[in-house]
């Protein structure tokens, strides 16, 4: 028997529940608007593809896509660039890393692909990339598309994936996995990201829906410059976390320091010796430089 189940949301929209964690796997508005407001408009992906001149910086362009789930983000990244008409620089390369334990959830949803709009124009490209591995698609803008699925937990392949341009970070929630947004979660995302002292102009970002206390501070002690993201129908804020500390609109500030010190869950699940006073303080230091840019 399936452990997922296909959920309908009250705007028309479909979902997918986990029956173990008795979560879905996405909010009430539904996996293409969350793809549309929380990931693709907060990335301003297509502007970042074209910032990213090929001819000075010839690395590929590269998104992690943790996890695929029912593929909306990668789709909706996918049809983006589809539609995208501006010309990027010759040769400019985007590889979209799909990374996911459980297949067992896109193939449910694939069976009812009438009830998943994005699912049922894109059936045979899923179906490729689940059966027989990475597709290739040249694009009508010059970019030459490429998108790999890698099959167990993300952390396990990091090693061997190139730099991330953008995180789409997109797990089950912290309260049900609370050691998939740890510190040493963040701090191996971190190693994968174009940051300061690796010689670099470019810039990593990161965009989860969760606003979990947690999960920020995690970000910020791994080395992450963290501000808010915009609130959806089904989300009253989400998170950003970058490597440019400049391109945050909304960095967290005093109060949400404030709202630190209150939060009886401030410290991710894997940081040591939680209660010791002295590494309180630490952690304060820390989150207080991190808020000003340091
Ligand atoms: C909230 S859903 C993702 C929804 C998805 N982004 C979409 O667009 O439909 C979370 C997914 O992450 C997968 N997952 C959980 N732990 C993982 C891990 N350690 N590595 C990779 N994928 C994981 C789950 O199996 C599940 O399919």
């Amino acid at each position: 028997m399936s452990k997922h189940q296909i959920e309908s949301f009250s705007n028309g929209s479909f979902s997918v529940r986990n029956l173990e964690l008795n979560e879905c796997m996405h909010s009430s508005i539904g996996p293409w608007s969350e793809a549309q407001q929380i990931y693709l408009a907060q990335s301003h992906l297509v502007d970042r593809i074209l910032s990213t001149d090929a001819r000075s910086d010839s690395r590929p362009f590269v998104i992690y896509d943790i996890g695929l789930g029912i593929a909306a983000n990668a789709l909706a990244t996918l049809e983006l660039l589809r539609a995208t008409t501006a010309q990027t620089s010759p040769g400019r390369r985007v590889i979209l890393m799909s990374f996911e334990t459980d297949l067992e959830g896109i193939k449910d949803a694939l069976v009812r692909h009438d009830l998943f709009p994005f699912l049922d124009r894109n059936t045979a490209i899923i179906q490729k990339l689940i059966e027989s591995g990475p597709v290739s698609e040249k694009l009508g803008n010059g970019v030459e598309f490429d998108w790999e699925l890698k099959v167990g937990d993300f952390r396990d392949h990091l090693a061997d994936c190139p730099l991330a341009d953008i995180i789409f970070f997109d797990l089950y929630s912290p309260k049900s996995c609370p050691a998939l947004w740890g510190l040493r979660t963040f701090q191996a995302l971190f190693q994968k990201a174009h940051a300061l002292p690796k010689k670099t102009t470019r810039e990593t970002l990161l965009i989860t829906y969760s606003a979990s206390t947690a999960a920020r501070t995690a970000l910020m002690l791994a080395g992450f410059y963290v501000g808010k993201g915009t609130s959806t129908a089904g989300k009253k804020e989400t998170t950003l976390a970058t490597t440019q500390f400049s391109s945050l609109e909304s960095p967290l500030g005093r109060d949400w320091i404030e709202h630190w010190r209150r939060s009886s869950r401030p410290v991710p699940a894997d940081y040591p010796d939680l209660q010791e006073k002295q590494n309180q303080s630490e952690i304060l230091a820390k989150l207080l430089l991190s808020i000003q840019g340091n």
